[in-house]
């Protein structure tokens, strides 16, 4: 097989490294790819969203199969496009992208198929959103309905946070199009966690539980970012929740938007949060996790050509268990100083460990090379992920590796797979 990866992350190197291993696979072009990429995949200077280019790529070169991994060109139809000149490719319709791409679509959805998700309200006008928070209890979620690259979100944390949120999404249009409209939603407590589920439109095969930290600093604080580290299996999702999950969410999303005449195929991407009258919504991703990615699929064992195969031919329920390493991955993100907010790249990036000469995972994000040097290119620039038999010796074996790597303003969070380590501890 020839496969073409689309994206330039972290998680487009972890789906290039896991599909190098499948005998099937003769080679891999990585649209546009990275540096880290470029050890694996030939990578080819075509953006993410150029879907016209990539659809012609694809042709000329008689790829047998594209693997989309942002949600951007997902959005806009690249699945449609490839479908309509009978290309394969594994990934969402655009409407079926739509439970990403518009929250208020997701939060409609959910409740007309009454999946678990906490009471919302849409407005498109700023007025009247103000006025229903006068009476409202903080905090208060506050979404910009489109895509805002994970920046839509703000918790506000009382009346006049919640304005300044509303008037920079409906009035000063921070989010351009995106925040045409908003969603304002009760704030859920408990543990966050991810679960990525396989489909093609009938059968669901769940991934992993994981869980990743959004916020820039420890303990979970700061502005929120792509996602500073995560780790997979979460202890926090054990079989009866993963069945409160696929029977109250996963099931009736795909089975609902059948019924919406949208078949499903792809990744879904629940982001939950594990409440004490059970696990809720908080969005649904319609691509792989990133960084969530970086730890599932170095514990997958599976072949995944032969998973994006089953998806496209609608035939995954050959296919209903996967097989898995046993242990824990937990991925540390080593970042750019300044990042989420403005960075600086171009620095040279030392103790990158050569070849295969390393105990970890390293997947880039956002790196340059030049000959044998390597530079900074990104907010987010690499991902090490280490697998061990259980999350302490996984997270030590992560960071024994991340603290050889040096770039000037390098930084990284100390406390990834806190809340679990937390809890072990409790039970001890
Ligand atoms: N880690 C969150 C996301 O991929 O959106």
């Amino acid at each position: 097989m020839k496969i073409l990866v689309v994206g330039s992350g972290g998680r487009e190197h972890a789906i290039t490294w896991k599909l190098k291993q499948s005998r099937k696979v003769d080679s891999i072009f990585c649209a546009p790819g990275n540096a880290g990429i470029s050890l694996l995949a030939n990578c080819v200077n075509i953006k993410a969203d150029n879907i016209r280019s990539l659809a012609d790529f694809a042709k000329r070169n008689k790829i047998n199969l594209t693997v989309v991994g942002p949600e951007q060109p997902l959005a806009m139809g690249i699945v449609d496009e490839f479908k309509r000149r009978k290309l394969k490719i594994f990934g969402p319709v655009k409407k079926a992208a739509q439970i990403e791409s518009s929250k208020v679509f997701a939060k409609e959805f959910m409740q007309k198929y009454h999946i678990p998700t906490s009471p919302f309200k849409v407005f498109d006008n700023s007025v009247e959103a103000i006025g229903f928070c006068k009476s409202v209890e903080y905090p208060v979620v506050i979404k910009a309905d489109g895509l805002a690259a994970g920046k839509g979100v703000i918790v506000a944390g009382n009346f006049k946070e919640a304005t300044r949120a509303i008037e920079s999404m409906l009035v000063k249009k921070t989010f351009g199009n995106s925040g045409n409209r908003i969603v304002i939603e009760s704030f859920l407590r408990g543990q966050e966690v991810s679960v990525m589920a396989i489909t093609d439109g009938k059968a669901i095969v769940p991934l992993l539980s994981s869980q990743d930290h959004k916020q820039a600093y420890e303990g979970d604080s700061g502005p929120n970012t792509g996602g500073m580290g995560a780790y997979c299996p979460t202890s926090f999702v054990n079989q009866s929740v993963m069945k409160d999950v696929n029977d109250y969410i996963l099931k009736p999303v795909v089975t609902g938007l059948r019924n919406e005449n949208i078949t499903y195929q792809g990744v879904l991407y629940a982001g939950l949060m594990l409440t004490d009258t059970g696990p809720k919504v908080l969005e649904f991703n319609c691509r792989f996790g990133d960084p969530e990615t970086q730890t599932v699929l170095p514990l997958l064992k599976t072949d995944l050509a032969d998973i994006f195969s089953a998806v496209i031919s609608r035939k995954l329920g050959n296919m209903s268990k996967l097989a898995w390493r046993r242990g824990t991955a937990a991925c540390v993100i080593i970042a750019s100083k300044g990042y989420p907010g403005k960075y600086k790249t171009g620095h040279r990036i030392t103790g990158l460990p050569t070849g295969d000469n390393s105990s970890c995972n390293i997947f880039h994000s956002g790196t340059k090379r030049n000959g044998n040097n390597w530079f900074t290119a990104g907010g987010r620039v690499l991902g090490v992920t280490g697998v061990d038999s259980n999350l302490k010796a996984a997270l030590d074996r992560a960071y024994r590796q991340v603290r050889k790597i040096r770039f000037e303003g390098a930084r990284f969070r100390r406390d990834i797979g806190f809340r679990a380590l937390k809890q072990m501890n409790r039970r001890k």
